[in-house]
């Protein structure tokens, strides 16, 4: 079972953004894929707190699927699925077998700065086919704004992120704004989290 710090810091803040964001919803039954799942740590949290939806947990990484199952086991969640490998810079064709308007929400907890921008791409063109109409894309995360990478502690994890591999580093809000116009969803909200983190929310039109 892998334990991330982080996910054990910022699970209650995101708990209390999903909740938010679902509770005009929690009367009937809702569906969710988690990408990049990591540790399994959120997901089960998320379950705990909202058993109205069932949580469908991926990644690309066997460790990271092994501890997701797992946490499954050890917390006894009965509204999370079995993980999935699913790699998100794929075409959703390939997404594990999902099928198109299947998902009520597409949750991405810091996958994007993590990944090189194929993946961004690829979250935002999978959403769009996914997502039922109303559906949400909620992607947690570090990011630049219009080109600028404010403050100073957000540029030394950007430079840290590069030198580890050259296509991570923080995405920006204006071009993932971008890439959800094109792919049928519309920025809703930002919210600001711990640390100068930020959820932003995406809707499918
Ligand atoms: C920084 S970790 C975040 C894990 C977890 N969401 C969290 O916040 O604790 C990034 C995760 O994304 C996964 N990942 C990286 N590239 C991916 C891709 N193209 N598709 C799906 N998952 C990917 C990694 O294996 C890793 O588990």
């Amino acid at each position: 079972m892998l334990l991330s710090p982080q996910a054990e810091r910022n699970w209650e803040g995101l708990c209390a953004v999903l909740e938010d964001v679902l509770q005009d919803q929690s009367h009937r039954h809702l569906f969710a894929l988690e990408l990049g799942s990591g540790t399994g740590q959120h997901v089960i949290r998320f379950a705990q707190k909202m058993p109205f939806v069932t949580w469908q947990p991926s990644d690309i990484k066997e460790e990271s699927l092994d501890s997701i199952k797992a946490y499954i086991a050890a917390t006894n969640a009965k509204t999370v699925l079995q993980p999935v490998h699913l790699d998100a810079s794929e075409l959703w064709e390939k997404w594990a077998g999902l099928s198109r308007n299947s998902c009520d929400v597409i949750v991405a907890i810091n996958l994007l700065h993590y990944s090189s921008f194929k993946t961004a791409k690829g979250v935002f063109s999978g959403a769009g086919q996914l997502l039922r109409q109303n559906g949400l894309l909620i992607i947690y995360g570090v990011y630049a704004i219009n080109g600028t990478i404010t403050p100073s502690c957000n540029e030394q994890l950007d430079a840290e992120l590069r030198k580890m591999n050259p296509d991570w580093g923080l995405p920006d809000i204006d071009v993932l704004r971008q890439l959800a116009y094109g792919n049928g969803m519309r920025m809703e909200r930002m919210i600001e989290m711990e640390e100068y983190y930020r959820c932003l929310i995406f809707r499918k039109l």
